[in-house]
């Protein structure tokens, strides 16, 4: 898997998965721009400050990028500790836009992953909303959509990461066909970052003991980054509008 020539830019490269697959697309080749609220920690080809949980900033930043994108790792976001207004505009909102934004510099062939969530897999339960929150037709007419239909503080975080998943499935084929564009989802489990513990925070000590039992261990960033490198090359051509759960396993004990 090569990834030499592309313009690759990631959010959320400062910690965690976002700074683990920068790290591995640079040794596969690319160039990676990083985007995040904090300085990086990494090498980078380039990095813009950014917070991606306001319209202008994103506009802002956006004028900053280069001309030719060939990939966009959409992967800052924050727990469901954070208030719900925050989690909807990092998780869903801004990443909407940030994408939008960068389409008409995309070629035919470049990529757009998504990082979402294994908490997202309960995304059939409320199709109806995460398809009518997906029609909304930018950042503005989707906080007033959400205005008029509000989400729980206690399940925002998986509400906005299964919105995530709806929405890169609604939107993926309509670019893939008329851009050859791809766009796809990768679902991690839980992984030793910074904010693991917002996530046990979040779920409970309840939950977490009984998902701990079915699996290994959390997985470490660097085993995410590979799928979302994966999805990136030209390897996963023929890949789009998947969601793709790199778990250890654990969804599959869902049954
Ligand atoms: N860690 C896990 O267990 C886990 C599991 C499933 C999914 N995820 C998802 O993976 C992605 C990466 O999370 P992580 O675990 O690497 O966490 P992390 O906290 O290590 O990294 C998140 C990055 O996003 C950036 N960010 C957050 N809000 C921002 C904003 N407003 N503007 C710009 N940058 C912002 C942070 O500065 C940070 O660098 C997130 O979307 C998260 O929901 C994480």
């Amino acid at each position: 898997m090569n990834l030499y020539g592309k313009t690759i830019v990631i959010t959320g490269s400062s910690s965690g998965i976002g700074a683990e697959t920068a790290r591995l697309l640079r040794q596969r080749g690319a160039h990676v721009i990083g985007v995040d609220r904090n300085d990086p920690m990494i090498t980078l080809d380039g990095f813009v400050k950014a917070d991606l949980s306001e319209q202008a900033a994103i506009d802002d930043a956006v004028r900053q990028l280069p001309e030719r994108i060939d990939g966009l790792a959409n992967i800052a976001g924050v727990p469901g500790t954070a208030p719900v207004d925050l989690v909807a505009r990092v998780n869903y909102l801004g990443l909407r836009h940030l994408t939008a934004r960068l389409l008409d510099r995309m070629p035919a062939g470049a990529s757009v992953v998504n990082v979402a969530s294994i908490l997202g897999y309960e995304w059939p339960q409320r199709l109806d909303a995460h398809k009518a929150l997906a029609t909304t037709a930018s950042f503005e007419a989707g906080l007033a959509w959400l205005a008029k239909h509000p989400v729980a503080q206690e399940t925002c975080y998986q509400y906005f990461k299964e919105a995530l998943i709806v929405w890169t499935f609604a939107q993926s084929q309509p670019w893939f066909l008329q851009r050859g564009v791809r766009m796809n989802c990768v679902a991690p489990g839980p992984v030793f970052t910074p904010i693991l513990g917002d996530f046990v925070t979040m779920l409970g000590q309840e939950r977490v003991e009984k998902d701990a039992h079915r699996m290994k261990r959390p997985a470490l960033a660097d085993e995410i980054a590979p799928a979302v490198a994966f999805l990136c090359s030209d390897d996963a051509r023929w890949v789009s509008g998947i969601n793709l759960p790199v778990d250890g396993g654990l969804a599959s004990t869902y049954i």
